[in-house]
């Protein structure tokens, strides 16, 4: 895999194209950021967080532009090669989990791997208990998933976008819905995946103490990325893009992928 998971180049995006209401929203967007980095996005409501990700995560498509996911050039994939690039190397954390509330954390666990229709069963089950142990929950597993707390239907929602190996999972204020305890129970999770696992993590958060405690932070203002200092190790070694406002730079750098 190259370095770049990601490569944003350009970006833009206007919705309702062609009509009285036609707005752009996203406006010339460049952005790298590479294998085992975990990264803040910040910016006030409405700056575009949201349709940002969105678009990184191949669930939409920019109007103009070009985005590069594992190295891949996603401007003349079908929605087929599309669907099966996102299966294969993107997952999903959103603020309002998204579970499956009448089902098990296990059963939820299992959903993506049951979709990609290659396992056979035991292997999928296997698979679920192991996640479900690598978030904290294994004595939850055949809770529904409606009847456990909040913070622990984000972590059965971290075990499910963490199902296939991602190569990056994109949360979208995943702590958003959660007290002060359960956020950071949740953020620190995630710190440990990427940590052990490599997982590149793009957060979407209004927290900013939880933002200062990522590799770097990337700032959204009406749809532009702020021109901020970049001091992020990684980015900076490569050249790329990305502005960056850690007070201390070598904050929350895990050792383990120097
Ligand atoms: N489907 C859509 N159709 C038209 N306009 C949209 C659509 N989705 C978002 N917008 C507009 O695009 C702009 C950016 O929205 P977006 O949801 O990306 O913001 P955000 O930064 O995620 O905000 P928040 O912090 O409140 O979640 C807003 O002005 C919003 O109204
Ligand atoms: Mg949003």
């Amino acid at each position: 895999m190259p370095d770049n998971v990601l490569r944003l180049e350009g970006l833009s995006k206007s919705y309702n194209v062609g009509t009285e209401i036609e707005t752009e929203v996203l406006h010339g967007i460049d952005l790298s950021v590479n294998k085992g980095e975990f990264v803040a996005i910040i910016g006030p409501s409405g700056s575009g967080k949201s349709t940002l990700l969105n678009i990184i995560g191949l669930l939409d498509r920019p109007t103009s532009g070009k985005i590069s996911i594992t190295g891949h050039d996603t401007r003349d994939l079908s929605d087929a090669s599309l669907t099966a690039l996102r299966g294969k190397s993107i997952g999903f954390v959103f603020q309002y989990h998204c579970l499956i509330t009448a089902f098990t954390a296990h059963e939820n666990v299992m959903m993506p791997l049951l979709a990609q229709n290659e396992w056979p069963s035991v292997k999928i089950a296997r698979r679920a208990d192991e996640l479900l142990d690598q978030v904290g929950l294994h004595r939850w597993r055949d809770n529904l998933a409606g009847n456990i707390s909040g913070g622990q239907q984000q972590r059965v929602a971290i075990a499910r976008a963490l199902a296939l190996n991602p190569a990056m999972v994109l949360a979208d204020e995943p702590t958003g819905n959660l007290d002060t305890k359960s956020a950071d129970s949740v953020f620190k999770l995630m710190r440990e995946v990427n940590v052990k696992e490599g997982t590149t993590f793009l957060i979407v958060t209004h927290n900013l103490e939880l933002a200062d405690r990522c590799d770097r932070i990337v700032e959204v203002i009406d749809g532009r990325l702020s021109a901020g200092t970049r001091t992020s190790l990684r980015s900076s070694a490569d050249g790329s893009q990305g502005p960056v406002l850690p007070k201390d730079p070598s904050a929350g750098l895990p050792a383990a992928r120097e």
